[in-house]
């Protein structure tokens, strides 16, 4: 038997996305516990993949004027959306990647690793007021100079994070997994 109380955690995770936020502002020490979660993520050779960059009170702005600035096609509605997104959000964290000069593991596995990092840090707000998700929008691939990231380092998208108020949880119905289940005994 499996704890039924994790299950009921795993199933609670929902992408909370900034519309929803009030505004209202997270602690550092907070990001710094939920951080903390992402560590303990599982990485092959050990090799903790994942690293954070995180922007909050102005730094949240800067973010936002690069991303509005990268943006190949310019658009009002785009700079509206990303403008408020960044006011209501309290951090954003840009999830980083690093592979390890002599690439001993593939890239995949370290992507993997950094997204189980992700999903703790997801797993993390559940029960909380903290929401969050994942947003991989295309201009995360031209962050780099930005994020003064190194060859081999990679952007991999941005968590916001924020507060808020007690709103119904959307229902993402999701397949049958025994229709993709194979048995083999
Ligand atoms: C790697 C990854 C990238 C994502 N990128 C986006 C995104 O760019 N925009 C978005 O609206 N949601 C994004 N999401 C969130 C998904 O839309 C969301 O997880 C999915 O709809 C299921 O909803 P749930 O998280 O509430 O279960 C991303 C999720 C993952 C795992």
């Amino acid at each position: 038997m499996i704890n039924r109380d994790v299950s009921k955690i795993i199933k609670k995770r929902r992408s909370i996305f900034p519309k929803q936020f009030n505004g209202d502002e997270i602690s550092n020490n907070t990001i710094l516990e939920i951080l903390q979660n992402a560590n303990t993520a599982p990485s092959h050779k050990l090799t903790q993949p994942w690293f954070f960059k995180i922007f909050t009170k102005s730094g949240k702005q800067k973010l936002a004027n690069e991303i509005i600035k990268l943006k190949q096609k310019k658009s009002d509605i785009f700079e509206k959306k990303i403008i408020s997104n960044f006011e209501l959000s309290s951090h954003i964290i840009c999830i980083c990647m690093r592979r390890d000069k002599s690439k001993s593991i593939p890239e995949w596995e370290e992507i993997a690793a950094t997204a189980m990092a992700v999903q703790n840090i997801w797993l993390s707000c559940v029960n909380s007021k903290i929401g969050g998700y994942w947003s991989s929008p295309d201009v995360i691939g031209k962050l780099n100079i930005f994020l003064n990231l190194s060859k081999n380092e990679r952007c991999l998208g941005l968590f916001y994070l924020g507060i808020y108020d007690s709103t119904p949880l959307r229902s993402v119905p999701r397949k049958d997994i025994e229709t993709d289940i194979e048995w083999i005994e």
